[in-house]
């Protein structure tokens, strides 16, 4: 007889959380292993062993960060720098310096982020790529990868090639970048800050030039 009520109790539990969840972005259940079942999509959820960990209306859901650095690790710094400026080299610019500042700055606004899935840029007057879910030098190949849609017959701004311009913008001198690391399901978060900024409308064909 307890079995019983001790099922009955359970699914009770269980059904006013899943009723929950319907109207708010996010919905913890537990904190298990996660294991990844969908990608984003309108109806992402984890799976744990055990249990659903995540699951929302909307589709978002947000997870503990895990790594919130509270300065550039010198191994990341030499990484991001090095695969922006070989793929500089390959567009005929010249390479960037290192801007402490703007890497500090990229930092406060990296820590800012809750691992929601959403991208939304600061405020910051300078260039800025982001990226979620791809390591440090997967991230920028990721935006260089627009590349392959970018008219250099036609030089202009576009929303699906912004990352590339901004990446190979002759005029860029000066960089800064920070990450995060959300749950196993986002995986790293990314924020580069370019000065002087690139995606300057009317300025595309000084500033993009082709493969050598
Ligand atoms: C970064 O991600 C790429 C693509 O998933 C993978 O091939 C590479 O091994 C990863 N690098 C590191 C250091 O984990
Ligand atoms: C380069 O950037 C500086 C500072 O933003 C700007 O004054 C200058 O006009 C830019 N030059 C080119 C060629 O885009």
């Amino acid at each position: 007889m307890n079995q019983v009520y001790w099922l009955i109790l359970v699914v009770l539990i269980h059904a006013k959380i899943l009723c929950h969840a319907q109207g708010i972005t996010v919905t913890k259940y537990n904190t298990v292993r996660i294991i990844r079942t969908k990608t984003v999509s309108t109806t992402t959820h984890f799976t744990t062993s055990r249990t659903i960990v995540y699951r929302t209306a909307s589709g978002t859901f947000t997870e503990q960060v895990s790594t919130k650095p509270t300065a550039t690790d010198p191994d990341f710094k030499t990484e991001i720098l090095d695969v922006h400026n070989s793929l500089r080299k390959k567009h005929q610019v010249s390479s960037l310096v290192w801007a402490p500042e703007l890497a500090s700055r990229a930092q406060n606004f990296a820590n800012s982020y809750v691992c929601n899935g959403q991208l939304e840029h600061s405020k910051l007057p300078y260039g800025e790529n982001l990226a979620l879910g791809y390591n440090t030098t997967s991230a920028v190949l990721a935006w260089y990868n627009e590349v392959k849609l970018y008219d250099f017959n036609n030089p202009q701004f576009a929303a699906n090639t912004g990352h590339f311009t901004q990446l190979v913008w002759k005029n860029t001198s000066k960089l800064g970048c920070a990450f995060i690391r959300c749950g196993q399901y986002y995986g790293q978060y990314t924020v580069c800050e370019y000065d002087p900024p690139g995606n300057v409308i009317g300025k595309f064909s000084e500033n993009v030039l082709p493969e050598k």
